[in-house]
């Protein structure tokens, strides 16, 4: 069982945590892969997703996974919510706490929003990412996705390439990988790395290709110019150049390495389009395991309401 009614990050998420919704989440990917999608697990909650920033990926599939389950579920868009009024988070909250919502699914461009809204109300929230600290659903699809692929997480090497800085998911994925023994190593320009992410146990590369170098993922992260201030590199060409992942990097990979991105890609800058389309690529697998990891999450979240709240 879970530990807590929310799921915040993976920063403060054990290892059987990890394990368990993996497993869950697995269990879900293959009863999808047969087409199923009448689940009943949730029949009576209520699940809200509210987003202050943009989505494709995250949002739709935190709606479909609450309606795949049987919860009541709306969506609230900041922009054509209360919020342009003026209400603040905690307002929210309260309201929707009001109108008797189970689980809130949360993205907010600053880092803690969730962990307030969580203080505030008895409601389960998720993050679905927070300015630049966690992204944990993303990362434990990434994590499912991989382990499909090679079995077991334990002993692999994880290259990570692109913007680690403004990066949610990179450090989500930093967390979350070590904890189930993977490697994590990083390369980007030394303006797109953090101060101190070596101390969170990450490699930093002095190359790509030592970064890359017998990976068995290679994950490329976007350049999130809607962060940076400007100034962090000299163009997204020469980005792509210097830092990009292509035909000739991915040689130095394990020779069954696989290539992995969250989404939404700048294609050509962090990853060419011939190795987003191409047999190694793993971001449509990605996106379903976003699915399956996000039912998992409401699943374990509400068996772990039932039993303390
Ligand atoms: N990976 C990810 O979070 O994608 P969206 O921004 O489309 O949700």
């Amino acid at each position: 069982m879970l530990k807590s009614k929310d799921l915040l990050g993976l920063r403060n998420t054990s290892a059987e945590e990890i394990s368990l919704i993996l497993d869950t989440a697995g269990k879900f990917k293959r009863a999808l892969a047969k087409g199923e999608k009448n689940f009943n697990m949730l029949k009576g909650k209520t699940l809200v997703t509210l987003f202050y920033e943009n989505s494709t990926r995250t949002r739709c599939s935190f709606e479909l996974a609450g309606k795949y389950l049987g919860a009541t579920e709306i969506n609230i868009a900041a922009s054509s919510s209360s919020v342009q009024k003026g209400e603040t988070l905690i307002d929210t909250g309260k309201t929707l706490q009001a109108l008797k919502t189970d689980f809130i699914a949360i993205r907010h461009p600053m880092g803690g929003a969730p962990h307030l809204l969580a203080k505030t109300v008895g409601c389960s929230v998720l993050n679905g990412g927070d300015g630049m600290n966690e992204h944990p659903t993303q990362a434990l699809l990434d994590m499912l996705s991989i382990k499909e692929e090679f079995g077991a997480l334990k002993g692999l090497k994880v290259a990570i390439l692109g913007d680690i800085k403004h990066s949610r998911v990179a450090k989500s994925n930093l967390f979350g990988l070590s904890k189930m023994g993977a490697e994590v190593w990083v390369y980007a320009p030394k303006t797109l790395i953090p101060a101190g992410f070596e101390d969170l146990g990450a490699h930093v590369a002095s190359s790509r290709e030592q970064c890359v170098e017998g990976a068995q993922a290679v994950m490329g992260l976007r350049i999130q110019l809607e962060r940076q201030s400007g100034g962090l590199f000299p163009s997204l060409s020469e980005y792509a150049r210097f830092y990009g992942v292509n035909d000739a990097v991915m040689k130095y990979a394990d020779k069954n390495a696989i290539v992995v991105h969250p989404g939404p890609v700048n294609r050509g800058v962090e990853l060419t389009p011939a190795l987003i389309d191409g047999g190694t690529s793993r971001i449509e697998d990605q996106v379903t395991s976003g699915l399956a990891v996000r039912m998992a999450a409401l699943k374990l979240l509400s068996e772990y309401r039932e039993a303390n709240l």
